[in-house]
């Protein structure tokens, strides 16, 4: 029997498992456990790494005994059936008041319902997401581990030892129990895709506007990074515009087939908006607008259908830009102020006390979404921790105003020179319904009062009415059917 001598272990060895396993091993006082499926892999990072001092098993009870208790294992292998499966393979080796990890990007309602099964056993489950791609996986991703207050115990140390750090504080925080933390991470993804539809939005215009080169556009990001856009998604953009492509000598973004792929968090951050009747809709049109790229037989037909006559040449190109760039930070303000409602909701919904200026600040450095910008959201809520919408905080209010006429004239140009700009269009129709008197959906509820006697409630008495529309048009009071 080996002797139990590591802290925390990893099980699942490719790219990101093999990275976080690297990274734990860096950092003073782990010891690092390994298992993979097939033992190959073990071997190949044994030998890659001999610094990493790794201790390698072959089975899954060799791995539980060289784990200390309580047993602590992070599974790094892909959401679906084959995390059940390692689950169901550890839960026969641990015991209770083991630790069990699950560090993938799995749908939330399914880490709820294997964290009930594993905690029958006595057993703590603990979702985690991590952010970060490879490189913050061996460098210091941004965690989101929900689970149980006594596996933080445990894992907290280890975690903050591993994480990325901004502002000299690490970018973990127990998000809230059972599935909280990888409803976060997927909100954080349903934000990502926002984020990146909007840089490519503003890449578009620019391009089809001022006939500027991508490495010319990339300069403009690299300097959009140096003020309130700072990011890292933005950085990259800048990166990806300015590659060539050693084949053909062309800017690599023209050689790249326009059609975006998607791994389903995106979908999910929409579809559990839908049912929390939360309006993401910039997280949606970016989730949409990848699906409408990858239909080439649809896009295939409808390549002949009219668009405007004009084509489309900006005068002035440095205003264009700068209200191009406003009108990012615009649509950037709302996306996230959408997803830090749904997280709200969320959190309301399923019972976790999350703390919404500390998910702001674990997001500060290590994730995909990283950006100076983070502060301000974490000012916002410490400013007011109930704040109903983040965009009416005065920071992100100031800027709105001083973005507004940008804002508009860029979607103006956009639907007038016919480039489809649909996360710019939906933020700036959420912020024109969220601050509206008054919105038509008085009418909707008179329609559905005609038609299916729906009811509806009136602005100057309580109570619940109804117009007998096929009598005499007389109004009665009603019971509630919403
Ligand atoms: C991260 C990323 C990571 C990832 C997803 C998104 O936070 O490190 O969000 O989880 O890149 O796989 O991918 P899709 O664009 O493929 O949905």
């Amino acid at each position: 029997m080996p002797e139990a001598s590591a802290n925390i272990g990893v099980v699942g060895l490719a790219v990101m498992g093999s990275n976080l396993a690297r990274n734990l091993a860096s950092r003073e006082g782990n010891t690092v456990a390994i298992f993979n499926r097939s033992y190959e892999k073990t071997e190949t990072l044994l030998s890659e790494h001999p610094e990493a001092e790794f201790v390698p098993a072959a089975t899954y009870r060799e791995f539980a005994d060289s784990l200390q208790k309580p047993r602590t294992a992070i599974i790094m292998v892909k959401a679906g059936r084959p995390t059940d499966a390692v689950i169901d393979s550890l839960v026969e080796v641990f015991e209770p008041g083991d630790i069990i990890v699950d560090g993938g990007n799995a749908y939330f309602p399914d880490t709820i319902r294997r964290e009930k099964a594993v905690r029958e056993t006595g057993i703590n489950f603990v979702g985690a997401g991590i952010s970060g791609g490879e490189e913050g996986a061996l460098l210091g991703p941004s965690i989101m581990p929900g689970g149980s207050d006594e596996s933080w115990v445990t894992l907290g140390p280890i975690l903050k030892s591993i994480a990325a750090v901004a502002e000299g504080e690490p970018c973990v925080t127990h998000v809230g129990h059972d599935g909280a933390g990888h409803f976060v991470k997927m909100v954080h993804n349903g934000i990502e895709y926002a984020d990146m539809q909007l840089i490519a939005e503003a890449y578009d215009l620019i391009r089809r506007g001022t006939g500027k080169s991508p490495a010319e556009i990339a300069e403009i990001f690299a300097e959009w990074n140096t003020g309130e856009l700072e990011s890292y998604l933005i950085e990259i953009t800048a990166e990806v515009l300015r590659q060539v492509d050693a084949e053909t000598g062309q800017p690599l973004v023209d050689v790249i087939l326009d059609q975006a792929g998607a791994k389903g968090t995106g979908a999910w951050t929409v579809q559990t908006a839908l049912s929390l009747g939360v309006p993401v809709s910039g997280i949606a049109e970016a989730t949409f607008a990848r699906s409408l790229s990858s239909h080439p037989e649809q896009r295939a037909v409808s390549g002949d259908l009219p668009g405007p006559e004009d084509e489309f040449t900006v005068e002035d190109t440095e205003s264009f830009i700068e209200d191009v760039r406003l009108a990012l930070y615009a649509s950037k303000i709302v996306a996230y102020s959408q997803g830090f409602d749904e997280i709200r909701a969320g959190a309301a919904e399923y019972d976790w006390n999350i703390d919404l200026g500390a998910i702001s600040k674990i997001w500060r450095g290590g994730c995909i979404i990283r950006a100076q910008f983070l502060n301000r959201i974490a000012d916002a809520y410490q400013a007011e921790p109930g704040l109903p919408v983040l965009l009416t905080a005065p920071y992100f209010t100031e800027a709105i105003t001083r973005a507004q006429a940008s804002w508009r004239r860029v979607v103006i140009a956009a639907a007038e020179a016919g480039i489809p700009a649909p996360a710019f269009s939906s933020s700036l129709s959420y912020y024109d319904g969220i601050r509206a008197d008054r919105l038509p959906a008085a009418l909707v509820q008179g329609q559905r009062d005609f038609f299916g006697a729906h009811t509806y409630k009136r602005i100057d008495k309580p109570g619940t009415f109804h117009t007998q529309w096929s009598g005499d048009r007389t109004e009665i009071e009603a019971e509630d059917t919403h």
